[in-house]
C-alpha cells in the first residue's frame, strides 16, 4: 500500500521518479509527491489526487538534481491532502522522508517531540518519524560521514510499527538511507546508479539487478555504492538476484483499461499456471515447489486455506475442489480473523496462504502465526519476489504476469486452477483412479479454448450491463463451487461500479435476502448444469415470482434456462471443478462493462488499493 521510488545516480531524477510512480500508482493514488536535492538545497512538490496532478505541477516548475525520493499514497493517518502527502519534511526543513507502513506509537513520539518545543504541520504518523530522524540528526556531530544513517537507525530503535522508508538530508546531499520492517523495499543496482522502491515494477525498466531488503535492514547509498546494516542481531547481508520481469508486460497495449487486458489474458495466464505441472504418464499433477515428499502429502489430514479479498474467494472455491477431489477436510478463514484466532491445528494440518501480491499484511500475519505454532505453510502467490514467497516453506507460483488493475481478475482464475492441480495431486494419492486423473487433465487442457469462448460474449455482456445500468443494488447467488463465484461476482461489481452488491449461497435466499427482491433489484444466478441445477432453478423462480429480474450464468445447450431468466451468460460445458473458472469470467466482464458505462475509474476505483500492507 503506497508506493516508494528513490533514485541516486548520474541522470536527472525527476523523470525516472515520475515514471516509477506511474507504475506504482496501483498501490495507492490519493496523493503523490517528490523531493529532490539539487546541490543547493531540498525542493519538494506534493499534490493531492492522481499522479497526473503532480506531473502537471512539475511541468510548470521542474525540479533538477540527480538524487530524489518520491511517493504515491493511500491514506491511513490523515486525510488525502497536499500537506499530508509524502515526502514529509522535518522541523529543520532539511530532511525529507517517504514512508510506507504504520508507526503504531506515533502519538507517544509526537508528544515527546512536542514537549521539546517542536510544532507539527500534519496529523500523519510519517511526519512524526521525519521529525524524530531530524531530531537525532541535529543532535549528532556535523562532521560524521554516516550522520544520516545513524540518525535513521537511532530513530527506528524508538519506533514500533511497520515501515519501508527512504530519507535524504540537505546537509548530506549525496546520500540516501532506506530501511525496511514489514513493508517491502527493494534495492536496484545499475552501473552508475541505485534505486530504492517498494516494488520491482517501478525500476525494472532501468535495472534487472536487485536485492530485497529483509526486515530490520538499513541500506545507505552514496555516489560510490551502498552498504548495509541491520537493526537486529542478524548479520547484515543482501542476496542479489536478476529479475525476470518484462516491463512491457505492464503496459496497456491496445486495451482501454488494464482490467480488460487482464480479463482477456486469462486464456494465457491459466495455461501459465498449468505449464509443466501435468504428468500425463501418471495422470496426475506435479508441483515441485511444495517441497513435500509424497509421504508428507499423504499424511496431510486437514488443510486450512487463508487469504483476503479475491484470494479468499479463490480459497473458498478451493475448499470445495480439494474436499471433493481429495477427500481431505478443508477449512477456510479470512487471514485477518485467522491471525487473531487460537485455531487448534495439528502437525498434519497444512496451511495454504493465498495472495496475488504476497504482500498483504493480514495474510502475512496469518502465515507468521501459523509458522510460530510450528505448522507447515505453503503459499499460492503471483509475485515471486514477495515476502510471502520468502517466508513460506514452499508453494505454487501463479506465473500470471503483472496484474495492474486494482480489481483482481486473472490472479483469481490462476489460483482456482492451482487448487484443481492440488486437488488432483492429493486425490491421486488417495482415491482417484488413473482414468479420473486423465479426465481431469483433459478438463484442464480444454480451459484455454473454453475461456476464449466465454470472452467472445463480451459484447453481449456489455448490452446486458447497459440494460441494468440504473440498478442501485444487485444480488449474486451460487452454491458449492459456484458460491465463491457469487461472492467474487458481487465483489467485482461493488469494487469498480460502486453499486451495492451482495453474494449469498443460493438457498440462503429464503432466509432473509428475499426481502430485498423487487423489480429494480437484479439477481445473478450461477446455475451451470451440475448436481444443484434443479434446486437452483427453484430458488430462481422464487425471485421471479416476486418480479425480480434474473440474469443466469448457464451451460451452453441448456434450453430450459430460457424459460426462467431474463438474460443469460453462457459458459461451455465443463466439470464442476473447472466451471467456476469460466463462470467468473462472465461476471468480471459484467462488472467491467457496467463500470465503463457508468463512467467509473475502472483500474483505480475509489478508496481501494491493489496491495493492502496495513492491518
Ligand atoms: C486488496 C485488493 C484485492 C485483493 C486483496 C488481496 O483488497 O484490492 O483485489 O484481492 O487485496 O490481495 P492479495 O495480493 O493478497 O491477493
Amino acid at each position: 500500500m503506497c508506493g516508494i521510488v528513490a533514485y541516486l545516480g548520474d541522470k536527472e531524477a525527476q523523470p525516472l521518479l515520475l515514471e516509477g510512480l506511474r507504475r506504482l500508482e496501483y498501490r495507492g493514488y490519493d496523493s503523490s509527491g517528490i523531493a529532490i536535492l539539487n546541490g543547493k538545497g531540498l525542493e519538494t512538490v506534493k499534490k493531492v489526487g492522481r499522479i497526473q496532478n503532480l506531473e502537471n505541477a512539475l511541468a510548470l516548475h521542474p525540479l533538477h538534481g540527480s538524487l530524489g525520493i518520491s511517493h504515491t499514497r493511500w491514506a491511513t493517518h490523515g486525510k488525502a491532502t497536499d500537506v499530508n502527502a509524502h515526502p514529509h519534511i522535518d522541523a529543520s526543513g532539511k530532511l525529507a522522508l517517504v514512508h510506507n507502513g504504520v508507526i503504531e506509537n506515533y502519538s507517544l513520539l509526537k508528544r515527546k517531540l512536542e514537549e521539546k518545543g517542536l510544532k507539527f504541520r500534519t496529523e500523519t504518523d510519517t511526519e512524526v518519524l521525519a521529525f524524530l530522524i531530524g531530531f537525532h540528526f541535529d543532535s549528532l556531530d556535523a562532521a560524521m560521514d554516516n550522520r544520516l544513517e545513524v540518525a535513521v537507525m537511532e530513530a527506528l530503535r524508538e519506533v514500533t510499527g511497520t515501515y519501508g522508508l527512504v530519507a535524504v538530508h540537505e546537509d548530506q546531499p549525496d546520500i540516501m538511507v532506506g530501511a525496511r520492517r514489514g513493508s517491502p523495499l527493494v534495492l536496484g543496482i545499475g552501473p552508475h546508479e541505485h534505486f530504492l522502491a517498494s516494488d520491482v515494477s517501478a525500476i525494472a525498466a532501468h535495472t534487472q539487478t536487485v536485492a530485497h531488503l529483509r526486515d530490520f535492514d538499513v541500506v545507505t547509498i552514496d555516489r560510490q555504492g551502498y552498504r548495509l546494516k541491520s537493526l537486529s542481531q542478524n548479520q547484515a547481508g543482501l542476496e542479489i538476484s536478476q529479475i525476470d520481469y518484462q516491463a512491457a508486460e505492464a503496459t496497456l497495449g491496445d486495451f482501454p483499461h488494464y482490467m480488460l487486458k487482464e480479463i482477456f489474458e486469462q486464456t494465457m495466464s491459466v495455461q501459465n499456471a498449468v505449464r509443466g505441472r501435468l504428468n500425463l504418464e501418471e495422470s496426475t499433477a506435479q508441483l515441485g515447489g511444495l517441497n513435500l515428499t509424497p509421504q508428507d502429502l499423504r499424511e496431510i489430514d486437514r488443510i486450512l486455506i487463508t487469504g483476503c479479498g479475491t484470494a479468499m474467494h479463490a480459497g473458498m472455491v478451493g475448499e470445495y475442489i480439494i474436499e471433493s477431489l481429495a477427500h481431505v477436510p478443508v477449512e477456510i478463514d479470512y487471514a485477518s480473523e485467522f491471525r487473531l484466532r487460537n485455531s487448534p491445528l495439528d502437525r498434519r494440518t497444512l496451511v495454504l496462504a493465498v495472495s496475488q501480491s504476497g504482500e498483504t499484511e493480514d495474510t502475512l500475519g496469518a502465515l507468521r502465526e501459523a509458522r510460530r505454532k510450528g505448522h507447515r505453510v505453503l503459499g499460492i502467490c503471483n509475485n515471486v519476489a514477495s515476502t510471502l514467497a520468502r517466508e513460506t516453506d514452499g508453494g505454487v507460483y501463479m506465473y500470471a504476469g503483472p496484474e495492474i488493475s486494482v480489481a483482481a481478475t486473472k490472479s483469481f482464475t490462476s489460483q482456482v486452477v492451482i487448487f484443481v492441480l492440488l486437488g488432483m495431486l492429493l486425490g491421486r494419492m488417495r482415491f482417484l483412479s488413473a482414468s479420473q486423473g486423465r479426465e481431469m487433465i483433459e478438463a484442464i487442457e480444454a480451459l484455454p479454448d473454453q475461456i476464449t469462448t466465454v470472452l467472445r460474449q463480451s459484447d453481449h455482456i456489455r448490452q446486458v450491463a447497459e440494460k441494468y445500468r440504473h440498478s442501485k443494488s444487485m444480488l449474486f447467488f451460487g452454491r458449492q463451487m459456484q458460491y465463491g463465484i457469487a461472492l467474487e461476482g458481487a465483489l467485482k461489481m461493488k469494487e469498480i461500479t460502486y453499486i451495492h452488491a451482495e453474494g449469498h449461497p443460493t438457498a440462503e435466499l429464503k432466509h432473509g435476502v428475499i426481502a430485498l427482491i423487487d423489480e429494480n433489484t437484479p439477481s445473478v444466478f450461477l446455475c451451470p448444469r451440475d448436481g444443484a441445477y434443479d434446486k437452483n432453478i427453484n430458488n430462481l423462480q422464487q425471485v421471479r415470482a416476486r418480479k425480480g429480474p434474473v440474469i443466469a450464468v448457464a451451460t451452453e445447450g441448456d434450453t430450459e434456462i430460457q424459460n426462467h431468466a431474463d438474460d443469460i451468460f453462457f459458459i461451455p460445458d465443463a466439470p464442476e471443478y473447472t466451471a467456476p473458472i469460466l463462470s467468473v469470467i462472465t461476471l468480471q466482464l459484467f462488472a467491467y462493462h457496467m463500470a465503463v458505462i457508468l463512467g467509473r475509474d475502472v483500474d483505480k476505483p475509489r478508496n481501494l488499493a491493489k496491495s493492502v500492507t496495513v492491518p
